[in-house]
């Protein structure tokens, strides 16, 4: 059952989703060459609390970290530790907040130092598929509108999805329904109604879409070795469309190339500096 949220149910997540965007520009900042996973974790676990909120992946079904930070060919869930970046990596980091009550989660894949062209390209192509699916995230529009629109932007530029991970719905709960595959055909599955909130999270490989699971049983990697890419948005369907909750990225890029009107209503400008 998807569990819709009322306007000040959004607006709690909402303020969740701003401490969220304050951790990630400040994670962007200090991912520099040299600096280790495990920093990046102590500031962003600093910075949540100092926040008066919570950094909800730690200790969810024991996951050690207070977020996850993903180098290279791993997809997802690396645990932050002593692995230092390098110029040329790419770093996915994933943060989920609890305040109030209420989860954000979101996540960015970011170029350490100047990057490979099939780096800047996997980076390139799975931001434009997140923000082309928050796009599709419209009262009366199908989940597959949104899970088709990842694929379809993914796969024209010749990388691949990975199946067995999916975004999901959030609220009370960091994982609620649905789940949301980031492959599907248009016009199928539940219909989006106002006050769903969504976490869309495209996870795409340069190469194969096969994964395989870390010894630590926690962090996922592409099978084939290619560098992996991950973006999440959590987003509101309103009465006036999409409305981005987390917002990491920067005013001037709230859609990818398709532009399907989800800057119109994303508060993208009024949270930014908050
Ligand atoms: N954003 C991730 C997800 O939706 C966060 C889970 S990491 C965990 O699955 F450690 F909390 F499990
Ligand atoms: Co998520």
């Amino acid at each position: 059952m998807i569990i819709k949220k009322t306007p000040s149910e959004i607006e709690a997540i909402a303020a969740s989703g701003r401490i969220l965007a304050r951790c990630h520009r400040l994670l962007r900042s200090k991912a520099r060459p040299g600096v280790t996973t495990g920093q990046l974790d102590e500031a962003a676990e600093r910075f949540i609390r100092s926040q008066g909120a919570e950094p909800v992946f730690k200790g969810y079904r024991g996951y050690p970290g207070s977020i996850c930070t993903s180098p290279n060919s791993m997809v997802v869930h690396g645990i932050p530790g002593p692995y230092s970046l390098s110029r040329g990596d790419v770093l996915s980091i994933d943060i989920g907040v609890l305040r109030d009550g209420w989860v954000s989660d979101a996540a960015v894949t970011l170029p350490i130092g100047p990057v490979s062209p099939v780096a800047r390209g996997l980076l390139a192509a799975t931001r434009a598929a997140l923000f082309e699916a928050v796009g599709q995230c419209r009262a009366g529009h199908r989940l597959g509108d949104v899970s088709a629109a990842v694929q379809r932007r993914v796969e024209a530029d010749g990388y691949s999805v990975i199946r067995s991970l999916v975004g999901h719905g959030v609220g009370r709960d960091m994982h609620e329904d649905p789940q949301i595959p980031n492959y599907g055909r248009p016009g199928t599955g539940p219909m989006l109604e106002e006050g769903m909130v969504l976490a869309i999270e495209p996870m795409v490989n340069a190469g194969g879409h096969e994964v395989r699971m870390g010894t630590d049983n926690w962090a996922v990697y592409s099978l084939d070795g290619s560098l992996a890419a991950h973006f999440e948005h959590t987003v509101a369907v309103t009465a006036d469309g999409p409305r981005i909750l987390t917002p990491w990225h920067d005013e001037d890029e709230t859609t990818g190339s398709g532009g399907n009107g989800a800057s119109d209503s994303a508060p993208a400008t009024s949270a930014a500096g908050t």
